[in-house]
């Protein structure tokens, strides 16, 4: 959902900007722009379409020069992906810009209470109106001494104050040629912290090749920027909590390196990941998993009667798998949600239900406002997240890492496994405070350890499995199917052919097939069909049957040494022999690979799928 930098220093602002761009391009990827303060004045630039081929080729063309700027990369809410609907925005005044991320809900009523005050628009944009109301309030402001430092901050607070909906902000201003006003409210902003320069970001990517030291923002906090220092103030308490934080990646875990694509180098990635995600919390000597951050006494854990897991999109197919591990492992009921239901169906929820969100950012609107619903509601709420110091960390009760490291592309994948991975542990320490027994747990961890090798073992089909996509590649419409353990992956698998290649995919229940969808089925669709040598086997195959009965192409994901899949199949993928539990995170791997491949045999942009954004920090 867009992606914010800012700088304030001594280097030239314009290449420190662009860079930082093209490291938050993940974000959103609609248009981009940049305003720097040029010799006193402020010049915008700003484009339609990708960095590459949009801004960077016009700040070649027509370079601007300043020490102070901002700039953003846009996932259009209001407005269509159009040059002027580009961001930065100006006032009325022409003396101040604004990049913005989020979405101001009542911008029409202050549009048009700015129209009526002789303010004109050149955008369809809420972010322009919200420029407009910086630049009104600005204007009473300006020469009287306030409380918050300069007429700037002033203003942009007392325009925050009118603002209903959810902001990310950077603002500059010609009268203020060593400032930046950055400001967040449901949207995530942090300060880079420099020597003799100061940063202002969306996410860490973007800055962390200048500074591992940051400032992440709170709701309704306004910062005051300068070359040499910064001061945040709380519109809500007045007195903000500034903790200055380490990054703990480095500029090359989020760059690309050898790999094409963002999204290979990190199905590659999983064998690490995966062991990223275990390690130090495996233990074999109590039989069963150790975690740091649940801040919940073994008491309170075994207190628990239900859990409700809250999440979207692929993390919401992890939780799907959650709820089968939590069950089976640790016999406690739990309820799978979407984010977005949770926060206003208002279930009902018992006094020792614990709310559970699975976020890879951190960031998505809806599952922070189901963690925040959860919380108003008086329970406890625990996270499983990746990125380090996002909102729903630093908001959640207690929580566990994945340790995944950077996950650029926007469609998830070494994230979504190592969600799995911690599902796994979670689900065998909250077994072993029931009736676990230590034989079954150690049995379970010991499958566990052995994943990052059996990883590798499927990223070495790697050849066979693009040529297996490429045969399917110009199918219209595809089946994911699966039962048991394998169904969310089978969601999984569709969403991510959907994502990237734009073939509509539907993931479904095997067994559901029967009950109407079977009747799409014909010999142009191919149906990927999830069978291993589980408890569900020979059930599956009998499902799989009825699909190549009316000639469905059948993709099979197996066991390997199963001899029963090659006569029924039209290609085979083999998956090691693993436990039931974990074949969910062993099958998405070739099927990551799968959607790539028949993406790239289409010509799709991986990396940019088009309408979509890393991170939805918008309801
Ligand atoms: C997954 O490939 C998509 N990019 C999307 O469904 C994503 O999983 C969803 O927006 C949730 O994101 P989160 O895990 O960062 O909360
Ligand atoms: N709502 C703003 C727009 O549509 C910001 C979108 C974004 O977050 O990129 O321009």
């Amino acid at each position: 959902m867009c992606g914010i930098i800012g700088y304030v220093g001594k280097k030239s602002a314009s290449p420190i900007l662009l860079e930082g761009l093209r490291r938050l391009e993940y974000r959103g990827y609609d248009s981009a722009g940049v305003a720097v303060l040029d010799q006193a004045k402020l010049v915008v630039r700003k484009k339609l379409g990708k960095i590459d081929e949009g801004i960077a080729r016009l700040l070649k063309a027509e370079p601007v020069t300043g020490q102070l700027g901002i700039a953003h990369t846009r996932w259009a809410t209001h407005g269509v992906p159009s040059d002027k609907n580009s961001h930065p925005h100006f006032d009325q005044s022409q003396k101040i810009a604004v990049v913005h991320n989020g979405v101001i809900e009542n911008y029409d009523a202050l549009k048009q209470k700015l129209a009526r005050a002789g303010h004109t628009f050149k955008s369809d944009t809420d972010t322009e109106v919200l420029a407009h109301l910086i630049g009104d309030c600005y204007e009473k402001r300006r020469g009287k001494p306030g409380a918050n430092g300069d007429a700037l901050t002033q203003a942009v607070c007392d325009a925050l104050r009118e603002v209903i909906g959810t902001y990310g902000l950077a603002v500059i201003c010609a009268d203020y040629p060593n400032l930046i006003v950055g400001a967040r409210r449901g949207s995530p902003l942090i300060i880079g912290i420099g020597k003799d320069e100061h940063f202002v970001a969306s996410d860490a990517n973007a800055i962390v090749a200048h500074t591992k030291k940051v400032v992440y923002l709170n709701d309704y906090d306004v910062a005051t920027i300068t070359p040499d220092r910064f001061d945040v103030l709380n519109l809500g308490t007045d007195t903000a909590t500034v903790q200055i934080s380490q990054l703990e990646f480095s500029q090359e875990d989020a760059a690309r390196g050898k790999h094409a694509h963002f999204m290979l180098k990190e199905i590659f990635e999983q064998p690490q990941t995966v062991l990223n995600a275990l390690r130090g919390r495996l233990d074999f000597e109590g039989a069963t998993a150790k975690f740091g951050g649940l801040n919940m006494t073994s008491a309170e854990l075994r207190g628990i009667d239900r859990i409700v897991i809250a999440a979207s999109g692929t993390s919401w197919h992890a939780a799907l798998v959650g709820e089968y591990l939590i069950e089976e492992f640790a016999q406690l009921p739990v309820e799978v949600e979407f984010a977005h239901e949770f926060c206003y169906r208002n279930c009902p929820l018992e006094k020792n239900t614990v709310l559970l969100v699975l976020s890879q950012s951190g960031e998505t609107a809806d599952t922070l406002a189901a963690l925040r619903e959860a919380k108003r509601r008086g329970h406890r709420a625990l996270a499983i997240v990746n990125v380090v110091g996002s909102t729903i960390a630093r908001e959640s009760d207690g929580g566990i890492y994945m340790h995944a490291g950077p996950e650029i592309g926007v469609a998830s994948t070494k994230a979504f496994v190592s969600t799995l991975a911690v599902l796994s542990l979670l689900a065998v320490h909250l077994g072993r405070m029931r009736n676990l027994p230590a034989k079954r747990a150690l049995e379970f961890l010991r499958a566990l350890e052995a994943l990052p090798k059996q990883i590798e073992a499927i990223l070495a089909q790697n050849n066979s499995l693009k040529k297996i996509a490429k045969k399917y590649a110009q199918a219209d419409d595809f089946f994911f199917l699966g039962r048991g353990y394998t169904f969310p992956i089978a969601l999984e698998g569709a969403l991510k052919l959907k994502e990237i290649s734009y073939i509509h995919a539907e993931g479904y229940s095997a067994a559901e097939m029967k009950h109407g969808p079977i009747a799409l089925i014909d010999s142009k669709t191919p149906t990927v069909f999830l069978v291993p040598q589980d408890a569900m086997y020979d059930k599956t195959m009998a499902n799989l049957a009825m699909i190549r009965a009316r000639q469905g192409p059948i993709i099979a994901l197996a066991t390997e040494g199963d001899k029963q899949i090659k006569k029924v199949a039209n290609d085979v993928i083999y998956l090691p022999k693993t436990l039931e539990p974990l074949y969910p995170i062993l099958a998405s791997v070739p099927l990551q690979l799968f959607a790539y491949h028949i993406a790239m045999a289409r010509g799709c942009d991986v990396d940019k799928p088009r309408n979509l954004a890393k991170s939805v920090t918008v309801q």
